[in-house]
């Protein structure tokens, strides 16, 4: 089966070359002009049939949906819009697509609607266009580090620790849950589990990925992880990917600097390689804004926002400087927060992220230097015995998008933190021993690839980048 993709069609100058176009109908018009898409581009191409050249019974089978292979020369276009258009000889019907029960019709759809109907919404034009530049943006992650030397490493999906140490792992086992073996306490015995052991998917790479660090330098991964936190917002996932690099010889700043390179990189890809589908999706963008009130929309389109951010440097403040602004805003002081900012210490909500970004800073920030107290155990304590060398990346409409530390390389400081924190040592011996042989100082960060696509979309809700999404209460697909 041959044939040519239409985004090369679109731009091959029409000399009535004999092309074959295989794809799914969008629009008939006329009984002659068949509007067809096959995911190689936004654009559709126009395949013109001769009036009455095609049986009844043949015409009545191209609706929306169905999939044809049409072959005809490629012709300059009279129509306005497009360049060139096909003069079909031949059509063969691939597959038939009811037109009154197909759910996808020539019309606007609410995301909440295609959010139920996920095996077919990859057939609309905006999820067309948010997959393709999902697709180029992981491209573009594994080309910045390729370039720079780092090592893609696989650590595992199937783990024994929990390296959040927060507890919110959905937990892998095949004992039969109706009648587990228990141990001589009663309680569920893991021994006889498949691996021996308790284990779970995992939260992060982060731990496996020091080891490497400590050996290869430089390295990132880049998988699926899972959360069971029962977050039902526009910006958590129970699965999500996550780009993770990690590496030996980097202080905080060093650290901040990879992390604004990367994100500079990603959207400096993403407009120079993906036009027209955020061209695409900037209008789409701009038309959910119009429905807004004035004071919620957004002052820059989506194609402005991301030119802001190549050109703009992340303003970096400490924990202490920016609960300094908040504990001082004007949404504090009239009690316009969910959560007031009352004292140091206090853990810092979506809502705050976003007043800085958007209301103070009125660009990305990084905050760095957290109380230990609200950030995981790895994190380097720093010299005043209260905060740990935490960074996390804040960006315009999301949030948190990245976040990272320099890590505690000393022994017996990692030791006293997990003790503290009673975290379960035997399970960290690996982790601990990193601390004990040729340890060294090094930094990371995790950045969540959905919410790095919501932004670069534009889109609002994270279950609308990724293609399936997993939420509390839902994995069909
Ligand atoms: O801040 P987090 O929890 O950090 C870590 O997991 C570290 N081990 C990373 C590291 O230092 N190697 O998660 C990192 C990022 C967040 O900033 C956010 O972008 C994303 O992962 N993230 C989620 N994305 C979607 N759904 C969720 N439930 C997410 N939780 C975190
Ligand atoms: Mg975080």
């Amino acid at each position: 089966m041959y044939r040519t993709k239409i985004k090369e069609l679109l731009s091959s100058p029409p000399n009535s070359q004999h092309v074959t176009v295989m794809g799914w109908v969008r629009t008939v018009r006329n009984n002659q002009f068949i509007s067809i898409n096959d995911g190689s581009t936004i654009e559709n191409i126009q395949a013109v049939v001769a009036l009455n050249s095609l049986e009844e019974s043949v015409l009545k089978r191209i609706t929306t949906g169905a999939c044809i292979s049409v072959s005809g020369e490629l012709i300059a276009s009279p129509a306005k819009g497009q360049t060139v258009e096909l003069k079909v000889t031949e059509l063969l019907i691939l597959g038939d697509s009811d037109p009154e029960k197909y759910p996808l019709q020539p019309k606007k759809h609410s995301l909440e609607f295609l959010r139920e109907i996920a095996h077919l919404r990859s057939r609309t034009s905006t999820f067309g266009a948010v997959m393709r530049v999902r697709n180029a943006m992981a491209f573009a992650v594994h080309k910045f580090f390729n370039d720079r030397g780092f090592v893609y490493v696989h650590t595992p999906i199937i783990t024994g620790s929990d390296a959040e140490g927060a507890g919110e792992m959905f937990r892998v086992t095949n004992l039969n849950a109706k009648n587990p073996p228990l141990d001589e306490q009663g309680n569920v015995n893991f021994k006889e589990d498949f691996f021996g052991r308790e284990t779970n998917l995992t939260v992060s790479g982060q731990l496996e990925g020091e080891t490497y660090a400590l050996a290869l330098g430089e390295i990132y991964t880049f998988g699926p992880t899972f959360r069971a936190e029962n977050s039902n917002t526009t910006r958590h996932l129970a699965e999500f990917w996550m780009i993770e690099p990690e590496m030996a010889f980097y202080d905080l700043n060093d650290n901040m600097k990879l992390a604004t390179d990367l994100l500079h990189y990603l959207v400096r890809y993403a407009l120079a390689n993906c036009k027209e589908d955020l061209a695409f999706l900037d209008k789409r963008a701009e038309e959910e804004e119009a429905t807004k009130p004035q004071d919620k929309r957004n002052e820059l389109g989506l194609i402005e926002r991301l030119k802001f951010v190549t050109e703009n440097d992340f303003e970096r403040l400490s924990y202490t400087e920016a609960v300094e602004i908040l504990r001082n805003s004007t949404p504090n002081k009239k009690k316009k927060f969910q959560y007031l900012i009352d004292k140091w210490g206090d853990d810092l909500q979506s809502e705050h992220e976003r007043f800085l970004v958007e209301k103070h800073f009125k660009k990305p920030v990084i905050l760095y230097n957290y109380p230990k107290e609200i950030k995981s155990f790895y994190m380097r304590q720093n010299e005043d015995g209260k905060t740990v060398a935490a960074m996390d990346v804040l960006f315009p409409g999301i949030g948190e998008i990245i976040g990272g530390s320099q890590r505690e390389e000393r022994y017996e400081n990692i030791v006293s933190r997990v003790k503290e924190l009673n975290l379960p040592e035997k399970d960290l011996w690996w982790y601990l021993e990193l601390r004990k042989y040729g340890s060294a100082p090094h930094s990371g960060f995790g950045l969540g690839f959905e919410r790095l696509i919501l932004f670069v979309t534009g889109m609002t809700n994270i279950r609308d980048v990724i293609p399936f999404p997993r939420f509390p209460g839902n994995a069909e697909f």
